[in-house]
């Protein structure tokens, strides 16, 4: 194991024994438990706002994860309000004036766009409603963010990037980058943290921010970066995430490319996982969704139910915003997915089964990689 894999393995650890621990009514310093006087019930609500579908997480993993959790926390008698902005921040920010308008107990809140969000957040705040930033770390008067460790999620794909490239590493070697949403704070760090890793060892030949993080924008971007450098001159793409990394694959083969520069990627979508198998994306991230939104439900749930011991369990971590400081936080680690470890990743937290992965056409290199 790499001391990278067995830092993140013990910070897996540690965080959901904290977690686990914090389920159990810990005891506080008198004695008496925090769970002894909850301001409210089971029977509460919890509004969701989710970014966008053209990614898969967001309906696939994050919303009926964070559904689930929420009705065992409350004995089933809590209920998630979801709304999906489908990438549209004036429609994120009418579905939360609803939500406002409805006295929902709490809001977790994914922004389509983390600085136009900050008034509802405001007016959320001032209804009495508690607001949790989810994944993309929102402006305003927020009460705790969760999420993952979006730098280290750009380190990760920059040093894979460098991996791939290994025998023949030069800084002419030209990257072409693309990047998310500019209205996703996650894109910028996921950029610096990738940056961080190949500046001084490539040659940035084209950057781009692709809007609304859309595949076929990112395939467009690509396009004009193959026309711009010439396909044969291009040693690997950096793409932030998995989704565009599918974008960028249609460009490239439409160009005539047969044998495809390293792909870079995030999310761990099965499309990406099957590409990965198939030698035609070299890595994605796997970031644990039950672990982000069973801990997001936990937060929610806390927050309304007034046990104060229990979310600070849940949000050890500090992060500052463009507009506040010091927020709770808790930042969940992420690994690298490579070919090598699909087993011990997604087939191993029950993400996917190999049976979903593994189609006629990957069975080969299912086999040599013993996937059953
Ligand atoms: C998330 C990524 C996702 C991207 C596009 C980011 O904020 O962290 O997991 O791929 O948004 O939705």
């Amino acid at each position: 194991m790499s001391p990278r894999m067995r830092r993140i393995a013990i910070s897996v650890a540690v965080t959901s024994m904290s977690v686990m621990l914090a389920g159990c009514g810990a005891l506080n310093a008198t004695g008496s438990s925090d769970d002894a006087s909850p301001s409210k019930g089971d029977d509460i609500t919890v509004g969701l706002l989710l970014p966008e579908k053209a990614n898969t997480r967001y309906e696939q993993f994050d919303y009926p994860i964070f559904k689930t959790k929420v009705e065992s926390l409350t004995n089933r008698k809590g209920t998630v309000e979801y709304a999906n902005a489908e990438a549209d921040a004036g429609k994120q920010a009418t579905q939360m004036q609803r939500m406002v308008d409805q006295k929902v107990d709490v809001i977790v809140l994914d922004a389509v766009d983390s600085h136009a969000i900050a008034d509802s957040v405001k007016k959320a705040k001032e209804a009495g409603i508690p607001v949790i930033a989810y994944d993309r770390l929102a402006e305003g008067p927020i009460d705790a963010y969760i999420s993952f460790d979006n730098e280290l999620v750009g380190e990760v794909q920059g040093r894979s990037l460098l991996e791939s490239l290994r025998e023949d590493l030069s800084i002419t070697d030209k990257v072409v980058m693309m990047n998310g949403s500019s209205t996703d704070p996650n894109a910028k760090q996921f950029k610096a943290g990738a940056l961080s890793e190949l500046k001084g060892k490539v040659t940035i030949a084209k950057s781009y921010d692709t809007k609304d993080w859309k595949p076929e924008n990112a395939e467009a971007n690509m396009t004009e970066a193959i026309n711009a450098i010439g396909a044969e001159n291009i040693e690997a793409v950096y793409s932030a995430n998995d989704g565009m990394a599918g974008g960028i694959v249609k460009a490239l083969r439409a160009a005539g490319v047969t044998e495809l520069p390293p792909i870079t990627g995030q999310d761990a979508e099965l499309a990406a996982v099957q590409r990965i198998l198939a030698g035609e994306q070299y890595m994605s991230v796997y970031k644990s969704y039950p672990e982000e939104a069973e801990s997001a439900a936990e937060m929610a749930v806390a927050k309304v139910q007034g046990r104060d011991i229990q979310f600070d369990a849940l949000t050890r971590d500090r992060v500052d915003s463009p507009t506040d400081r010091d927020i709770p936080a808790q930042l969940v680690p992420v690994v690298a997915l490579t070919r090598d470890n699909v087993a011990e990743t997604v087939v191993a937290d029950n993400i996917y089964e190999v049976s979903d992965i593994c189609t006629p056409a990957l069975k080969s290199a299912c086999a040599e990689l013993k996937l059953k």
